[in-house]
């Protein structure tokens, strides 16, 4: 084998192990971009796998101005009875018994100006994948920012209003 024959495989060998690498760290790696939170919920184990309903843990997204997240005691009401001995768990009897809400890192921003309450969306039939992606795939959340054209792209498809500062600056 000449020394420029050497070469040639050497280099393609190379640059499969870079693409099949790359592809790897693109598609492969599950997707954890969001900040670490205090327990490591996962919407994948309770939404996809269990397939427990979005709004039995958020029951108020339609009603309130702060759909929150749900409180402790809605997590014990299913874990004082499962994997009660998982450490995560203890530690969420733990916020429980001191009283401390679980200090959950927030994900989702809209600009200090902006408000944003999500009755008149779901209730023209919007589901939350459209605004939050497919969650139920997720172990945890990534952070979010929205800015103003990502409300205005979707309500000039929608025919909803546009008229940005009658409507949603307060
Ligand atoms: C039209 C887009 C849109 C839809 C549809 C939507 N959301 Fe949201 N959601 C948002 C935006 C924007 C925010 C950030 C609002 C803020 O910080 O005031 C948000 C925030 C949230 C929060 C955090 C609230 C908090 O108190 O920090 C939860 C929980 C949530 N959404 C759940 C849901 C669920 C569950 C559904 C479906 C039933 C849903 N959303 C549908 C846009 C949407
Ligand atoms: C409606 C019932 C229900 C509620 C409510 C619930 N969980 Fe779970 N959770 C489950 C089930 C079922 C599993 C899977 C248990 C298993 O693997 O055997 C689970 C698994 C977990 C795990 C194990 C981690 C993993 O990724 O496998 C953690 C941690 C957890 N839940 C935290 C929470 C927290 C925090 C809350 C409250 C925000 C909560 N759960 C609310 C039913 C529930
Ligand atoms: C078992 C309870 C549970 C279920 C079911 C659940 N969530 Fe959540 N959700 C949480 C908890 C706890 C957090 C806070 C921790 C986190 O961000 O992962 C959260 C956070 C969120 C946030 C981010 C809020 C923020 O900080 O801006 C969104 C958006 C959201 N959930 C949407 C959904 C959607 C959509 C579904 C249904 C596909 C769903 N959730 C089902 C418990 C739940
Ligand atoms: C996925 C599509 C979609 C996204 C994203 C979206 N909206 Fe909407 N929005 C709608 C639709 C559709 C309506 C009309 C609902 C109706 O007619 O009742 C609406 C209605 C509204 C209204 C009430 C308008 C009025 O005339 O009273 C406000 C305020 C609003 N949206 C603010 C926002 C803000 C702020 C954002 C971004 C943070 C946003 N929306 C993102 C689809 C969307």
């Amino acid at each position: 084998m000449s020394r420029g024959n050497r070469a040639a495989i050497l280099i393609t060998l190379g640059s499969i192990l870079f693409t099949v690498a790359f592809l790897y760290s693109y598609y492969l790696q599950p997707e954890e971009t969001g900040p670490e939170q205090p327990v490591p919920f996962s919407h994948n184990v309770h939404s996809g796998i269990k397939e427990i309903q979005c709004q039995f843990c958020h029951p108020y997204v339609a009603y309130s101005n702060f759909p929150g997240i749900p409180p402790v005691e809605k997590c014990l009401y299913c874990h004082n009875y499962i994997i009660v001995q998982f450490p995560w768990i203890q530690k969420e009897h733990d916020y429980f018994n001191t009283r401390t809400p679980t200090p959950w890192v927030k994900v989702n921003y809209v600009p200090e100006h902006v408000f944003f309450n999500h009755q008149r969306h779901i209730n023209s039939k919007i589901a939350c994948e459209q605004c939050h992606g497919e969650v139920k795939n997720l172990q945890r959340l990534p952070q979010k920012t929205w800015q103003m054209g990502m409300c205005i792209e979707c309500h000039r498809e929608k025919k909803a209003s546009v008229d940005c500062w009658m409507t949603c600056h307060n």
